[in-house]
């Protein structure tokens, strides 16, 4: 039976005893809205670990000004019934007044992999992500917790983050799971009309050839123009479309012709009409 905690002393005794009991306890942070995307994280975990937590925390500090807090969906009963399906056992829900007390001063700052892309387009994103990232940690201590690939980023700011802070949690990036014609599973995907939604395959084909051309030899200013060139042709408008080191974001090193195999991650965003989408993928070696 899934049990819903809104209180992070409550849901930081249920993980510890749990595993003073010696079980193993796996985390998915979310910010509900869940879709099968998610539920994969949870099989994942499942499959890991003795006990899954799920906190759902629609978090207003990543988000701007003008962005998409207000109208970010949100469903907590669906949420659960989902979750339980999956074999959740609780689900920590906690009020913003809890994660964030009255008076707040207290922000965590990652460098590094959040400078470039997210961290560009949507200053103090990143500063969001780990301040409820890491205060989520401390509500639900688990054992190892479960990240989705899609945000490629954020789970290299996490990574970052929980090594420089020496955090003891384990992470595990999961991969982004797929409508059938290729759409990266998203929260937001709910806000395409059907006419955007068709549009919007246009990140995934921009990755596709992304890849066609990269094991083609070609070099990474002019895979990012083809994969500008596939998202304008659908009325996209690009934020980004950038082929980088997959571990520092940081543009490829020229390659050495005797050095080791080159490796790459493609990573791209736009917006579709008024919904901002993100997508990547890891290059294969060369
Ligand atoms: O990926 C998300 O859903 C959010 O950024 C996260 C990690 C739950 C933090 O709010």
């Amino acid at each position: 039976m899934l049990e819903i905690e809104r209180d992070p002393k409550r849901m930081r005794a249920w993980v510890l005893a749990a595993q003073a009991a010696g079980r193993r306890v796996g985390f998915v942070p979310t910010m509900g809205s869940l879709h099968a995307g998610h539920a994969s994280l949870v099989d994942c975990a499942a499959h890991e670990c003795d006990d899954v937590a799920v906190s759902i925390f629609v978090n207003p500090t990543q988000f701007g000004p003008h962005e998409d807090f207000e109208r970010y969906p949100r469903s907590l009963d669906a949420d659960c019934r989902l979750m339980e399906a999956h074999g959740v056992g609780k689900v920590f829900a906690p009020e913003a007044s809890v994660i964030y007390p009255p008076g707040d001063a207290t922000r965590i700052v990652v460098c590094g992999p959040a400078r470039r892309f997210e961290g560009e387009v949507r200053p103090g994103h990143f500063e969001g992500v780990a301040t409820v990232v890491c205060r989520l940690f401390l509500s639900v201590p688990a054992d190892v917790a479960y990240f989705g690939a899609k945000d490629w980023q954020q789970t290299l700011v996490v990574k970052r983050m929980v090594c420089d802070l020496g955090l003891p949690i384990d992470l595990v990036v999961c991969p982004t799971l797929r409508e059938p014609d290729g759409l990266a599973m998203s929260s937001r995907n709910a806000y395409l009309s059907p006419e955007e939604r068709a549009r919007a395959l246009a990140l995934f084909e921009s990755l596709t050839r992304a890849e066609q051309l990269w094991l083609a030899g070609d070099a990474a200013s002019g895979i990012e123009q083809a994969m500008r060139d596939v998202l304008t042709a659908r009325g996209i408008t690009v934020d980004y479309a950038a082929v980088v080191d997959p571990l520092t974001l940081e543009p490829l090193s020229l390659k050495d012709p005797h050095g080791p195999k080159e490796k790459a991650v493609a990573l791209v965003a736009g917006r579709v009409g008024a919904t901002r989408l993100i997508d990547n993928r890891e290059l294969p070696p060369r």
